[in-house]
């Protein structure tokens, strides 16, 4: 089975996905590390920068025929990855603040990774390139709790998430409260 887990920076891929991946015995492969140990691109100011259609295309030859992996990275939302399943992680935009700042990010990047969130980016661009997108919202939750979500909801259908920031969107731009 294949799984992709993407979603804006900090809303926990790679906590979720290497629980995920331990529960299925899957393989897990990361975004981030296929990009820097294919040399595809670098690392700047902790984001990843790669051409999207070279990455595409590099991704889908190394998936081949590969049939059970976890894969996780916020650029899987940008294009087609072979899947079974997708899962987009969601956080609160204070929590996602919290999260964040020990990265030392810039007010700048820190705000605009809180607007893609808020704006559901990752969501709505992943609906563009996938069918039955799910979304898992990580605000109040443990990764591994997550990662459990994930197996029931594929195995049984287990509910997930709806996500709607929209007040926190309109809350942040009028007030600056977040
Ligand atoms: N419920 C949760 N699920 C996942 N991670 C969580 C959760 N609660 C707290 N965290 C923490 O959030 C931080 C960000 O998680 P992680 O590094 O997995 O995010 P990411 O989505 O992979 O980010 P990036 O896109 O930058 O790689 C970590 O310190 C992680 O331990
Ligand atoms: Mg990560």
């Amino acid at each position: 089975m294949r799984i992709v887990i993407t979603g804006t920076p900090g809303t926990g891929k790679t906590e979720v996905a290497k629980h995920l991946s331990s529960l299925l015995s899957f393989e897990l492969i990361s975004i981030k590390d296929f990009v820097l140990e294919s040399h595809l691109g670098k690392e700047k100011d902790g984001e990843i920068e790669v051409g999207i259609p070279l990455l595409k295309r590099r991704l889908s030859e190394f998936i081949g025929p590969r049939k059970d992996f976890v894969l996780e990275g916020h650029l899987a939302c940008e294009f087609t990855v072979p899947y079974d399943h997708i899962f987009v992680l969601r956080t609160h935009p204070e929590t996602l603040r919290k999260r964040l700042l020990p990265r030392n990010y810039s007010e700048k990047k820190l705000n605009s990774n809180l607007m893609t969130e808020m704006l559901d980016y990752c969501y709505l661009t992943s609906i563009l390139h996938y069918k039955d997108v799910g979304e898992l919202d990580t605000s109040t939750s443990t990764a591994i709790e997550t990662a459990q979500r994930i197996v029931k909801n594929i195995r049984d259908g287990a509910q997930l998430d709806s996500v709607n920031w929209s007040a926190e969107l309109k809350d942040f731009v009028l007030n600056r409260t977040i």
